[in-house]
């Protein structure tokens, strides 16, 4: 946790859950609790959710609106307005030693990309997290994922720790045998992760490849069919891609499509178990037609992520055989090398940074 969760942007919520000026979320990321809110201005603001009395947490509902627009303690009512100066201590005996101004709330870094607010608990973030972004920001520059809704929410406890999650995710490889559904939608996935499926040791072709997405498909959905538009900003190029993954280690995962997205925040809750939040995000509009059929959009990926979810808990028991020292990557599993290797960096260094995969 501390060097790879207190050392990383972690993407935590959907801006629309803390709309306005006094609103608040509180998220828990292993054993910290952060408080997210914005200021009289609107601005992003993030505070470790601890008061700087005695300690005790100030916000303990996981979200609502703050009373009076300040941030007022349930221990000794304490009160700190929305960029955490403290600004009442009732009842306080006066003493000449005691600053207000030295006892505001623990700042936390706070940004925001694509709709998500991410947070970076480590004193100074080795990167801003734009820059931590990489690719992506381009990548999805007009798919406006700043301007989607989320149309369906599940939050699953998965007992697996959080980097078997993340290694299922970088691999397509297990596809075949546990996702017959998505390998309908994508045949390409049937041999086994559509990656050097079609060439031989020496990279030699030995196969014609067969078509990606199934004949027809507009997106990923059980039959390919979509029921709403593809996202306005897109060219067609981009309303040709129909899948494209992408993941910010270590919590944020995006599947991404020509008119939905399923993203992914993962919060561990041990080291064997893991809190996922899985979001279905549209276009306001298409949430607005009376007709926009939510269940044909969410049932390909409810499918897929709760197999995914059950492949990482069997794995995580599966991992306690006394004499399993180290698995085996194949060839398809080049990212779980990646994203292991990333974690080896992190290991050693707190501050190498972070890249999407
Ligand atoms: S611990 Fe918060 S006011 Fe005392
Ligand atoms: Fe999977």
């Amino acid at each position: 946790m501390d060097r790879i969760w207190h050392g990383s942007w972690i993407a935590v919520a959907r801006c629309d859950e803390v709309p306005a000026a006094g609103d608040f979320r509180v998220v828990e990321i292993g054993d910290q609790s952060v408080l997210l809110t914005r200021n009289d201005a609107g601005q992003w603001r993030a505070f470790h959710n601890t008061c700087r009395h005695r300690g005790s947490i100030l916000c303990t509902e996981a979200q609502g609106r703050l009373r009076g627009g300040r941030i007022t303690c349930p221990y000794h009512a304490w009160s700190y307005d929305l960029d955490g100066r403290l600004q009442t201590t009732p009842r306080r005996m006066p003493t000449a030693d005691f600053d207000p101004a030295d006892h505001g709330l623990f700042p936390v870094a706070v940004d925001t990309w694509g709709g998500f607010v991410f947070v970076h608990l480590g004193p100074v973030p080795a990167q801003p997290l734009a820059e931590a972004l990489g690719w992506m920001p381009a990548r999805f520059a007009n798919h406006g994922l700043d301007t989607l809704v989320s149309g369906y929410r599940r939050v699953v406890d998965v007992q697996a720790n959080w980097k078997l999650v993340c290694e299922n995710f970088c691999e397509c490889f297990h596809c075949p045998p546990v996702h017959p559904e998505l390998c309908r939608v994508v045949p390409a996935y049937r041999e086994g992760g559509a990656w050097g499926l079609h060439r031989d040791a020496e990279g030699r072709s030995i196969a014609e490849p067969g078509p990606e997405y199934l004949p027809g498909a507009c997106t990923l959905t059980l039959d390919g069919t979509a029921r709403v538009p593809p996202f306005a900003g897109l060219n067609d190029a981009q309303r040709a891609e129909l899948y494209i993954p992408a993941l910010l280690p270590p919590n944020l995962f995006l599947n991404v499509h020509p008119d939905y997205v399923n993203s992914h925040l993962m919060f561990p809750t041990g080291p064997g178990s893991v809190r996922i939040v899985y979001d279905w995000l549209f276009e306001p509009r298409a949430l607005a037609d009376p007709a926009f059929d939510l269940e044909h959009y969410v049932a390909l990926w409810r499918t897929t992520n709760g197999q995914d979810a059950r492949n990482c808990e069997w794995q995580q028991r599966g991992l306690r055989a006394r004499p399993f020292e180290q698995g085996v990557f194949m060839p398809q599993e080049f990212d779980c090398h990646r994203f292991a290797s990333w974690v080896r960096t992190a290991l050693r260094s707190p501050a190498t940074g972070q890249s999407p995969i």
